[in-house]
């Protein structure tokens, strides 16, 4: 993005974070609700839908596709399901944005359709890696052009005879999970899918939701093709890795205490918590229930002096897109935080690896990156100035970072903030963080 169309946070130091929130819709969820949704027979309603860039643009490229969608309207939309062989041939390249969800997801949906697509998005998506859904896809039968780094755009030919394989997949990826299963429903025989490590599984609760048969055995999650999805109405809930930084805000702000309503906790994303905790954060988990298939409570958090710790790896996939923020808590805790096994953080929007030890320091924090992860020094955090590269959780986590500065904290590049959290500077400043924006 050039400097032009910069979006900058200059962000007030000190404060604490008090009252109640509930952050915007799971966005996850939301994608899939879009996907399986339109692929359903019957009416699908979403309530609580995230009305953000990524989430949005999963839904233009089905309303791209003939598909009747209603809204968002204050998160409501309410899709005309058009079954598994209802799609159209879209008349242009489908645009993505800055969304790898939609990018990988798609490409399993659309490797087995009658017709061709082209998906494209912006320079971000543009470098990410494809090749880790593409090779298995194109072992299923799928015919994917992409450029010879294996990035998008990519041109899908569409095949109507893929077949189904099992694959043991070599990174905990539920995008690539996710993409083989949506082929698989397209597929004959059966599609199976082993995992590394547990890796989030909305796809499966909301087929099943759906009355679509899944069969997990340990590592594995298996689906036959040629099944039928069932419309069905789903009230997708806050997403855990919005309020993620609210949790951490709250914990390293002396004199916080917040209410984090109605949010997603699905074990397989629980790992902010998890960590959080083991540093000595003050969580407290209430009224846990059930809705539609996935778990949800309400989150109470007050300050506590935190200390680093040794992240277990297992933690890893469970806390995947929270670890910009839980830098910042390492940052503000007593002694030494070491993450290993993260590599995956190298190529998620930014490098959140480099790109989060470059912003550390340049607000006075040892943090080193490593391979695999960081290790840093809990300290003092200075005033300064940092880039975010783009990455929506790398403005949000160092706008938390702020509560705990003594100056203000400049932030560039922060309009990609909307992918995943429209309405952040304004639910921040219901809690007591001041973010002015040039
Ligand atoms: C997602 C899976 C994760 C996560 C991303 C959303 C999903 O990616 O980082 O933000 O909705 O399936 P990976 O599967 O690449 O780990």
């Amino acid at each position: 993005m050039s400097e032009s169309n910069d979006l900058r946070f200059i962000v007030n130091p000190g404060g604490a974070l008090t009252g109640r929130l509930r952050v915007p819709g799971d966005k996850s969820i939301s994608h899939r609700s879009i996907m399986l949704g339109s692929l359903a027979e019957g009416e699908t309603t979403v309530t609580g839908f995230l009305e953000g860039d990524d989430s949005l643009a999963t839904l233009s490229a089905f309303r791209a596709m003939g598909v009747q969608i209603e809204g968002p309207d204050a998160g409501r939309v309410r899709i005309q399901g058009v079954g598994l062989h209802g799609l159209k041939a879209p008349a242009a390249a489908l645009y993505l944005g800055n969304s790898g969800t939609s990018m990988r997801l798609l490409s399993g949906l659309l490797a087995g359709q009658a017709f061709a697509t082209t998906l494209t998005g912006d320079a971000s998506l543009s470098g990410r890696p494809m090749k880790r859904v593409v090779a298995p896809l194109t072992k299923m039968g799928a015919c994917i052009d992409a450029t010879k780094n294996g990035t998008a755009p990519l041109l899908i030919h569409g095949n109507s005879t893929l077949s189904g394989i099992d694959y043991d997949m070599p990174v905990a990826s539920a995008q690539v999970k996710s993409s083989l299963l949506l082929a698989g429903l397209y597929a004959s025989g059966r599609t199976c899918v082993s995992e590394p490590a547990p890796t989030r599984d909305h796809t499966e609760r909301m087929l099943t939701g759906m009355a679509y048969p899944v069969e997990r055995t340990g590592n594995r999650v298996c689906i036959a093709g040629g099944g039928r999805l069932r419309g069905i109405a789903i009230d997708v809930p806050a997403d855990i890795s919005s309020a993620a930084f609210f949790l951490v805000g709250a914990s390293i702000a002396p004199g916080s205490e917040l209410l984090l309503e109605h949010v997603g906790m699905n074990p397989t994303r629980t790992g902010v918590i998890d960590i959080l905790q083991r540093m000595g954060a003050d969580i407290c988990v209430m009224n846990g229930r059930d809705v539609g298939g996935e778990p949800v409570a309400d989150l109470r958090v007050k300050f506590a002096e935190l200390r680093g710790i040794d992240i277990p790896p297992e933690f890893v996939p469970l806390a995947i897109d929270e670890f910009p923020v839980i830098f910042v808590a390492a940052a503000c805790a007593r002694g030494k935080t070491v993450l290993t096994g993260a590599e995956e953080l190298r190529v998620k929007e930014s490098d959140r690896i480099q790109v989060m030890a470059d912003g550390l320091q340049s607000l006075g924090i040892n943090a080193q990156a490593t391979a695999d992860g960081m290790i840093i020094e809990g300290g003092p955090i200075g005033a300064g100035h940092v880039d975010s590269h783009g990455d929506h959780r790398i403005a949000m986590a160092f706008s938390m970072a702020a509560l705990r500065a003594v100056g203000d904290i400049e932030i560039n590049n922060c309009a990609n903030v909307n992918t995943s959290f429209p309405g952040f500077v304004e639910q921040a400043a219901r809690a007591g963080l001041c973010i002015n924006t040039r």
